[in-house]
């Protein structure tokens, strides 16, 4: 979300005479769009802005950008005397009005009825890109923040959704990944269904590839499961973020689904799509979390085989109904529980990988590898599952077919099958 709204902030700026450079240096406003989902990301921003406040010397102004702005707003002004201008998510059309006025400790903060940014991005040469169709959340999940950092929920008009797109298509994009903090919740506000978006994205022609995220097991719709049979383009990949096995947590969490249910969707996307991919987001060490609770978790991760998994050590937020109940559990013990579930999911998302192997797939080229010589390209399975793969002839944006001959824990490993048909020729001509 962060980087698709730093691309929108660039073509907004650029629209109103500015460029970016190459390094802070050169540059006459220096700016940091941050996420404050957990607390480092917010030291990162703070400890860059910190590094560069030699900078304001030469009259540069320092900018804090995004949800940490808007969580703290003024505060940061006075918190922080190196930073000139605070600009929330969802004010940014204000954003070239405060850099104009080139006045020092300036802040815009707060909700906005207009949170997204209407100009399309500078064409990136890339042939995929992300769409936002969401922003904010009332889900109020205890540990959360997003909620005061980006307000109510918003959908985004279908036409302003399906304009960026033509646009993005015009530039040579074929691949759309659409964002919501809660996808499945698109169109509560406005009564239009996501399978209706997604429906229509899919028959645009130059569109060959589509995926969403994040979907929220309280609500996760029978229809949306079914997109995935129905939908040839839509990748066979569901992130559905499970944050605690333990019943118990996840009503402190303020869930609203229980581990019964949660399983309950993963064995009907599974029978109705039986090589999908699933991954999810866990919690390690929310306040109260006994070694109970964190068994438990472990348990459904072994029961699922997830196909990955992002594992965060709770962060206290300020605001949130989390922070007020007693964080208990010792950071280091937090680490600990981290690390076991990391280990636990490398065997499994190896294991997972694997079953690929000697199967055919149709995958999607994203770019040429840079690690490896001339030859090899990175790509997409069906399942959204990255590849690494040997084919002289590779274009970026197109369908391959392609042969999996290995897989480790990130990558699935093969050859196109018209790189195997050209080999079996050049063979067949040496005889
Ligand atoms: N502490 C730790 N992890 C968090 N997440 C959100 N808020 C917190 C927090 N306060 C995680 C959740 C969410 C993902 C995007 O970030 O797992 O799904
Ligand atoms: Fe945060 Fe919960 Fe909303 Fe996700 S659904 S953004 S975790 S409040």
């Amino acid at each position: 979300m962060n980087f698709y709204d730093t691309e929108k902030i660039l073509a907004l700026l650029e629209k109103h005479g500015y460029s970016p450079v190459k390094s802070p240096e050169e540059a006459d406003f220096v700016a940091v769009n941050t996420c404050s989902v957990r607390q480092h990301a917010e030291d990162r921003a703070v400890a860059f802005l910190s590094s560069h406040q030699y900078l304001r010397k030469q009259g540069k102004f320092l900018c804090m950008l995004g949800c940490t702005a808007n969580l703290y707003g003024e505060k940061l002004l006075q918190k922080y005397p190196f930073i000139d201008i605070v600009c929330g998510a969802g004010n940014y059309e204000r954003l070239p009005e405060l850099l104009r006025n080139r006045k020092r400790k300036v802040w815009v903060t707060g909700d906005s009825t207009h949170p997204f940014i209407d100009i399309p991005v500078a064409n990136s040469g890339n042939v995929s890109a992300f769409v936002t169709v969401t922003k904010g959340c009332e889900n109020f999940c205890s540990y959360c923040v997003v909620p005061f950092t980006r307000g109510k929920l918003k959908s985004k008009s279908p036409e302003t959704i399906y304009e960026e797109i033509k646009k993005l298509v015009e530039q040579g994009v074929k691949e759309i990944v659409l964002l919501g903090q809660n996808v499945n919740e698109y169109g509560n506000d406005t009564g239009i269904r996501f399978t209706e978006i997604l429906e229509k994205i899919a028959s645009f022609e130059g569109i060959l590839r589509l995926w969403f995220l994040t979907s929220h097991p309280k609500d996760m719709p029978d229809e949306l499961m079914a997109s995935f049979k129905n939908m040839p383009k839509l990748y066979k990949h569901l992130h559905l973020p499970l944050q605690s096995g333990s019943d118990r947590m996840l009503k402190l969490m303020n869930r609203k689904y229980t581990v019964e249910r949660y399983l309950e969707i993963i064995e009907k996307v599974r029978t109705a799509v039986p090589d999908i991919s699933i991954t999810s987001d866990i919690i390690t060490g929310f306040p109260s979390e006994s070694e109970d609770d964190f068994w438990k978790t472990v348990s459904v991760i072994k029961e699922v085989k997830f196909d990955d998994l992002f594992v965060f050590k709770y962060s206290e937020r300020p605001g949130t109904s989390a922070s007020m109940m007693n964080d208990d559990v010792p950071l280091t013990e937090k680490e600990r529980r981290h690390k076991t579930i990391l280990d636990i999911q490398e065997a499994i998302s190896i294991e997972r990988n694997r079953r690929f192997t000697g199967k055919t797939d149709s995958v999607f080229v994203l770019k040429k590898s840079r690690k490896k010589r001339e030859g090899f390209f990175i790509g997409r399975s069906s399942s959204n599952k990255s590849v690494l793969f040997e084919s002289f002839g590779s274009h970026p944006g197109t369908l391959e077919k392609v042969v999996f001959t290995s897989a480790d824990r990130h990558y699935l490993y093969g050859y196109s099958c018209e790189e195997d048909k050209k080999q079996r020729l050049l063979l067949q001509e040496q005889e």
